[in-house]
């Protein structure tokens, strides 16, 4: 849909200053709030608008991905995340999410063949793992090699020829589980293993962060099933942090790797995709303490104390996140399974229950609408599948990495693009002389 065919009707706006009176038009999308196209104000009014956190504001139009806050939808491209978590895999979610439709089996076989046909790094990239401390957090490992993809894939590439486009998604899907394992691996002092093409997407994931050459490690299919629906959850959220970061870097038609490694780190913060680890501190910090839940409700509604909710809450949903009740299910699953022998993540999820429980009591989060997002139960899931706290945002950010590719691809695509420029509202100093340094 063009713009012109998404103008309905106008807005009109009077400057009550001045008396004078503008059109705007007015854009239907297929669903969600009817907008308004405000790129003339400044020329016909001489105004900006104020909108910090793009409280109200589209920052672009999209065909990839829906979510409707107030009532808890999402939809990729169409297709409801409960239908998709049930039926689909992530690697067809990612077909998906870059082509606009699911893929038929032929479709399906060549994309499977592209993605497997990437997974292995470039040997000289190994050398960049070395040159990290032991400790380091894995995320800041994987924004490193992410960005350094840019110094193997730049002048070969053409970000304006739609095939080059693919091949950098196809190498980015691909490459990501490889990276975020070889992370973990680099930490723990243990030998990178290789990805083994035979094995399907989340599997493969597993055996590198597991196997060792002298054992390989057995997948057990329950978890690899479970990982995969979480990359799926993960898959698209439409305009957030750092999808949004990676549409304003991509903008300036800079490396499609330089540019996803700047989304790997808005996705890095607490506010965001690093709210996953935070959740489990926080878990077992309340475990740890034997204070009663109450003690930490209150601290979360004293505006004085920085203590949030972690895992509570959203920009956007208004209601119950729907990626947070498949996640709780599945957490629930894998727990009754017998999958995980340790006390400590039953705690854990017993006192996660508990805490939405009061929460979703109590006036101060129901007021607000304040309910678990996506990060409250995947925490529990991760440690349940033997995965250390440090690497679940790097997870997320292997789930995410194919909403910032389509997104980029689409962005990339439309000839309306322009580079991403805010305007500001300046409050400093008016202009002023130069004050010489003896006289200040
Ligand atoms: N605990 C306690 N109070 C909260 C919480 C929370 N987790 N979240 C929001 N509030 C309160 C705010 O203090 C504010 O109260 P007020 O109206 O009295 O001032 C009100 O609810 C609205 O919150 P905002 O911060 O204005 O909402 P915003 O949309 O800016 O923030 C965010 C959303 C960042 C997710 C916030 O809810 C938060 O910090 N949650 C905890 C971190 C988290 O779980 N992040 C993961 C988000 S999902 C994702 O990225 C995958």
């Amino acid at each position: 849909m063009s713009k012109k065919d998404a103008t309905t009707n106008t807005v009109t706006i009077t400057d009550n200053r001045t008396g004078k009176q503008i059109e705007l038009d007015l854009l239907k999308p297929t669903c969600g709030p009817m907008t308004i196209d405000v790129t003339s104000l400044y020329k016909q009014l001489g105004y900006f608008t104020y909108d910090p956190g793009f409280m109200s504001t589209a920052s672009c139009w999209s065909k990839i991905t829906y979510l409707d806050g107030d009532k808890g939808v999402l939809e990729y491209r169409g297709y409801p995340i409960e239908q998709l978590a049930e039926k689909s895999t992530f690697l067809e979610t990612c077909y998906l999410l870059l082509h606009g439709d699911l893929p038929k089996k032929d479709e399906m076989e060549k994309f499977e063949y592209d993605i497997k046909h990437h997974t292995m790094l470039h040997e000289q990239l190994l050398r960049f793992y070395s040159g990290f401390r032991r400790d380091s957090h894995p995320m800041a490992i994987m924004v490193g090699v992410v960005a350094a993809l840019s110094a193997f894939y730049h002048d070969d590439e053409d970000i304006h020829d739609p095939q080059d486009r693919m091949n950098a998604a196809h190498r980015l899907i691909a490459k990501m589980p490889t990276i975020a394992a070889w992370s973990y691996r680099y930490a723990m002092g243990m030998p990178f293993i290789y990805p083994d093409n035979s094995l399907d997407f989340s599997e493969n994931f597993l055996h590198m962060m597991f196997s060792t050459p002298c054992e390989k490690y057995k997948v057990d299919p329950l978890l690899a099933k479970a990982l995969d629906i979480i990359l799926i959850l993960h898959a698209d959220h439409e305009q957030n942090a750092s999808t949004s970061t990676v549409r304003l870097a991509g903008s300036s038609q800079a490396n499609p790797f330089a540019v996803l490694a700047s989304g790997i780190a808005s996705l890095w913060g607490p506010a965001h995709g690093g709210a996953n680890e935070a959740v489990i501190r926080m878990l077992t910090e309340i475990n740890d303490s034997g204070k009663p839940l109450s003690d930490f409700i209150d601290r979360a509604k004293d505006k004085k104390d920085r203590f949030r909710l972690m895992g509570f809450g959203h920009r956007v949903y208004k209601n119950y996140d729907p990626r947070a009740k498949i996640i709780r299910k599945i957490c629930h699953q894998m727990l009754e399974s017998g999958q995980c022998t340790d006390p400590k993540h039953q705690k854990l999820l017993d006192t996660a229950m508990e805490l939405e429980k009061i929460a979703r009591e109590d006036d101060y989060f129901v007021s607000r609408n304040l309910y678990p997002n996506v990060d409250f139960y995947s925490g529990i899931i991760f440690l349940g599948m033997g995965i250390p706290l440090n690497m679940f945002t790097v997870l997320f950010a292997v789930g995410r990495s194919v909403g910032w590719v389509a997104q980029w691809n689409e962005m990339m695509a439309d000839p309306q693009t322009k580079i991403g420029r805010p305007r500001q509202l300046f409050t400093g100093e008016a202009t002023r002389e130069y004050q010489e340094f003896e006289e200040r």
